[in-house]
């Protein structure tokens, strides 16, 4: 199965191996990384990358990954992504970076609402959530403008700078999504 979409600015296509440099500048940069975990090495990320190839369906236990480009340039700027978390409850994670250029440009919430809709019409999920890091607020802000809602704190459910951080946990039900046509 291939998969591919668009939104007004952005399309999305799935991860190949052409990425590899995209994916390693986007997971060893300290900024794109500040939220989520120690920057990775350029060998960890490339060994990342490789894990990230292998075939996706719904059951599958590892990220869909798919690049996201800039429409009007053709530049890739980031990669976003959906994880599986119950397959019974059809539940499933999602997230994204952008290269730090990309930024507060409005390509955030145009991706989470465009990868949302995608999740809940074409990959069959029913309930989507985000977990970030609490003082990413650009994150938060994203969940809450594609209807995102703080369901509970996970208590120190990340380690990050050598402690504990509690997360708030936004979740998003297909159901209550005002976007899917
Ligand atoms: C988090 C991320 C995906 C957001 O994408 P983005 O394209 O920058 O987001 P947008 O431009 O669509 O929206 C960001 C919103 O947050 C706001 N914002 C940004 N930084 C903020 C801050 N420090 N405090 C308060 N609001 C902030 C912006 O003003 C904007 O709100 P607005 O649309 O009402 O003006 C992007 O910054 C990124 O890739 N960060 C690094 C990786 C990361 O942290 N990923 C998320 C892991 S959960």
């Amino acid at each position: 199965m291939s998969f591919f979409f668009k939104s007004a600015s952005l399309s999305f296509r799935q991860l190949k191996n052409s990425d590899k440099e995209l994916y390693i500048s986007l997971y060893t940069d300290p900024i794109v990384m500040q939220y989520i975990a120690e920057p990775l090495s350029k060998t960890t990320a490339a060994r990342m990358f490789e894990a990230q190839l292998k075939p996706w369906g719904v059951k599958s236990t590892h990220m869909l990954n798919l690049v996201i480009t800039e429409i009007s340039s053709d530049l890739d700027i980031g990669v976003c992504g959906v994880v599986t978390r119950s397959l019974l409850s059809k539940q499933a994670e999602v997230g994204m970076v952008f290269l730090p250029e990309f930024h507060s440009k409005g390509y955030g919430t145009e991706t989470l609402t465009r990868l949302s809709k995608y999740a809940f019409k074409e990959l069959g999920y029913n309930k989507l959530s985000g977990p970030p890091f609490p003082s990413n607020k650009a994150s938060i802000k994203i969940m809450q403008k594609s209807g995102y809602k703080f369901e509970a704190t996970l208590r120190q459910n990340q380690f990050l700078n050598g402690k504990y951080h509690d997360t708030p946990f936004y979740t998003l039900l297909k159901d209550e999504c005002t976007y899917l046509d």
